[in-house]
């Protein structure tokens, strides 16, 4: 990875923790939940792009195949902004592919939380 592309997701990662820090306050002073959420429907459909899709490569259950495993125990110490940044733009020289047109970038924060708490592997 070349330098600019480091110093790149260091921003994009610092933009985001900034907005993540900010959406927390809001929440916190205002019980009101964040216009941003997810609907359940999506989130549905999600879990189910990465059972299926994500799935054909990583397993299933999310235990490795052609792409490494993916359950809360291979993520442990990796951010869920750098599981962000690789599900967007996927890792070039890899056969990991970029999702970013078919994902937003709430969704793959999403995916990448829900990775990291076990929450969308089968049992
Ligand atoms: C065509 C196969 C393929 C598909 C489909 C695929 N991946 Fe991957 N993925 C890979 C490979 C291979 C890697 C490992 C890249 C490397 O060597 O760094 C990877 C890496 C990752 C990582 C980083 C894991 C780590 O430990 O750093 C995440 C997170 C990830 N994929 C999520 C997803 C999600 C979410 C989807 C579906 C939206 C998906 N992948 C679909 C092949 C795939």
């Amino acid at each position: 990875m070349s330098y600019l592309k480091i110093t790149l997701s260091c921003l994009v990662m610092a933009t985001h923790l900034l907005s993540l820090t900010f959406v927390t306050e809001v929440v916190a002073v205002n019980v009101i939940s964040s216009e941003d959420e997810l609907p359940q429907a999506r989130k549905d459909q999600l879990t189910h792009i990465v059972q299926q899709d994500c799935g054909s490569c990583h397993g299933m259950t999310l235990k490795g195949g052609l792409g490494p495993a993916l359950l809360p125990e291979n993520l442990e110490g990796k951010p869920v902004l750098f599981l962000q940044h690789t599900i967007l733009y996927g890792r070039t020289g890899t056969a990991m592919p970029p999702w970013k047109t078919l994902l937003t970038e709430q969704e793959a924060l999403w995916i990448s939380q829900q990775l990291k708490a076990g929450k969308i592997a089968k049992p």
